[in-house]
């Protein structure tokens, strides 16, 4: 199947790219490199072994979009352009409304115009707010604390009134936990611009040599260690998580599903900080810092839906997911040619 991926040349995008190539499918990259290097095409070029076509457009143009969904006769989409920084987004609510949701609604005009009917949506935890109890099932009450989670949940929300009101259309929303972690050629991955916010980039630079020391955010929470509890996916075992979707839909056809993409298992920071500097035997000095304003002690997943329904799980475990982050450090991102 030809698949067209909004945000293909980002994080997540890249990597699922690679995935569906994998699997013998045809991948269509449309971005407007706003968070992502144009030269993440090359790399990626060189793990598949060959071309992937490329489209430089905003999602807001409906026009264009239209034109790319007919004209590449394209049978999926999978949506991962946004913005996606939680801080960012309460200091310009305005620019992550009109990318995410704008975005979205651009996206499903074309795809209504055009007669394609399945879809794949990139929705975050984040939909969960201050978790009632764990681990995280999909029928747990969803809220937003803050503009970027506002923006994931009123997608979910227009994508199910659209579903209920088309019942042709297929789609797939994906919460997805924690996502670290680099394809194992150390060619892509993730590349944050400036000084990272994620805990994952953030250890990756401490363990580079850029950064000092890695503040951990708070060491009094109700978790084994004091630190927060989180639910770490490996990067590639996610991209699996959306063939396994894609393959899901064109199975059980029309319909709006949700899954949980997760491990099911919490790690520390301090878990995550020593499991880094085992894995590229570099120190990571740390020192206790005061709570970050929002988070939440635990968030981790119960991953049976997608286990039982999808036939997924996450395969990569800890060590593999920073291993792979500082192969990525070490052979693209320290050459400076990844960021
Ligand atoms: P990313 O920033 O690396 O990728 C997003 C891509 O979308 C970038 O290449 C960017 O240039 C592009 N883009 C942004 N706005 C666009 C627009 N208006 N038109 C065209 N292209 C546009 O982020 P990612 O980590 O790969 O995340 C992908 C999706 O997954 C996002 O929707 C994000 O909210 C969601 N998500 C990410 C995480 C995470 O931790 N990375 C967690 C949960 C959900
Ligand atoms: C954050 C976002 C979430 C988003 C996710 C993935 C917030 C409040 N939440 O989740 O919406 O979906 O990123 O992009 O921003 N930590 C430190 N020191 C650091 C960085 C983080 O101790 O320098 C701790 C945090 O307090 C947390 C854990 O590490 O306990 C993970 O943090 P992070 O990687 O930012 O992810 P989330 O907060 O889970």
């Amino acid at each position: 199947m030809k698949v067209l991926l909004t945000g293909g040349a980002g994080y997540i995008g890249s990597h699922t790219a690679v995935a569906l190539c994998g699997a013998g499918h045809e991948a269509v990259l449309f971005d407007n490199f706003s968070n992502s290097r144009r030269d993440v095409v090359e790399r990626l070029e060189r793990i598949v072994g060959h071309r992937v076509a490329v489209v430089e457009g905003d999602v807001r143009d409906t026009g264009l979009l239209q034109r790319v969904l007919r004209d590449q006769e394209i049978g999926a989409v999978i949506h991962f352009a946004g913005l996606k920084s939680v801080g960012e987004s309460a200091e310009k609510p305005l620019e992550y409304y009109t990318n995410n949701l704008q975005g979205t609604l651009s996206l499903l005009a074309a795809m209504r115009a055009t007669g394609v009917d399945t879809l794949v949506f990139s929705s975050s935890a984040t939909v969960y707010g201050e978790p009632e109890y764990l681990p995280l099932d999909e029928a747990h009450p969803t809220s937003a604390t803050n503009p970027y989670g506002r923006t994931k949940l009123q997608i979910e929300e227009i994508l199910a009134d659209v579903g209920r009101a088309d019942a042709a259309l297929k789609i797939a929303c994906l919460r997805y936990f924690n996502p670290v972690g680099a394809h194992e050629s150390g060619l892509i991955g993730e590349s944050p611009n400036g000084i990272p916010n994620n805990l994952m980039p953030y250890i990756a630079q401490v363990a580079a040599g850029k950064l000092t020391h890695l503040n951990v955010f708070g060491a009094d929470y109700d978790t084994p260690d004091g630190t927060g509890v989180r639910d770490y996916i490996h990067v590639v075992d996610l991209a699996e998580g959306h063939l396994a979707a894609l393959e899901y839909l064109a199975e059980h056809g029309p319909g709006d599903y949700t899954f949980n993409l997760g491990t099911g298992h919490g790690t520390s920071v301090l878990q995550l900080a020593d499991a880094f500097a085992e894995a590229s035997g570099k120190a990571i000095p740390r020192k206790v810092a005061p709570r970050r304003p929002g988070d939440v002690a635990a968030c981790y997943a119960k991953t049976e839906k997608a286990r039982d329904e999808l036939g997924w799980t996450a395969k990569r475990g800890l060590a593999e997911m920073c291993e792979s982050t500082w192969r990525f450090q070490t052979q693209t991102l320290n050459q400076g040619t990844g960021a």
